[in-house]
């Protein structure tokens, strides 16, 4: 994606010690307040996809519901909702993961994907990776094909790029 990182990057506000102490959080709440910025952010993650080449949008509870929703209405794409444990009404699969700050899970219903079909996983931060290698894993186990993940912030230095390119997933972002 193109390189404009100063505009969306100064709506972005920085908690430090939250949740726990250490953590410098990159809190989108702050980007979501102004809505041409919303769009913005939808627009230029739109804009770096072929809708051709999609069957679905997945995103991630519950800050990537917001980005998926976004880029599922402008593409005119179906969206999948992985969700944190307990939440699905029907009978769902599921896979634990680590987080930068403690752990947890993320499930989906079984019978949403159908195999062979190609998913754009959408969240709206990639950190460690974990929650977005969890998913991948999760979306392939039900033969999904995942090639794409697609962040508005991606935090380099804790490694989630590397570790989705290592699986095969190429992971894209506005702000770094
Ligand atoms: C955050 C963020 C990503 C994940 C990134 O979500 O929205 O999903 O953590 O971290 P990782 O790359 O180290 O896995 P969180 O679990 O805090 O959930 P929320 O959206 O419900 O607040
Ligand atoms: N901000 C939001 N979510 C996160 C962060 C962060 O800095 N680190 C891991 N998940």
């Amino acid at each position: 994606l193109p390189p404009r990182n100063d505009d969306l990057k100064a709506l972005i506000r920085t908690v430090p010690d939250y949740p726990i102490a250490g953590i410098m959080f990159r809190d989108v709440s702050t980007l979501l307040l102004d809505g041409h910025a919303f769009r913005e952010t939808i627009d230029r993650l739109a804009s770096s996809l072929d809708p051709a080449d999609i069957d679905l949008i997945a995103g991630i509870e519950a800050r990537g519901f917001i980005v998926a929703a976004g880029l599922s209405y402008a593409l005119g794409k179906g969206k999948l909702m992985l969700r944190k444990q307990g939440k699905l009404p029907g009978p769902a699969v599921g896979i634990d993961y680590a987080l930068e700050y403690g752990s947890d899970r993320i499930e989906m219903h079984l019978g949403a994907v159908k195999p062979g079909q190609r998913i754009i996983l959408v969240d709206d931060l990639l950190a460690t990776g974990g929650t977005a290698l969890a998913a991948v894993a999760l979306l392939r186990g039900q033969g999904a094909i995942v090639e794409q993940a697609l962040f508005v912030v991606d935090l380099p230095e804790l490694g989630g790029g590397q570790r989705l390119r290592a699986e095969g997933v190429t992971p894209a972002s506005l702000v770094t």
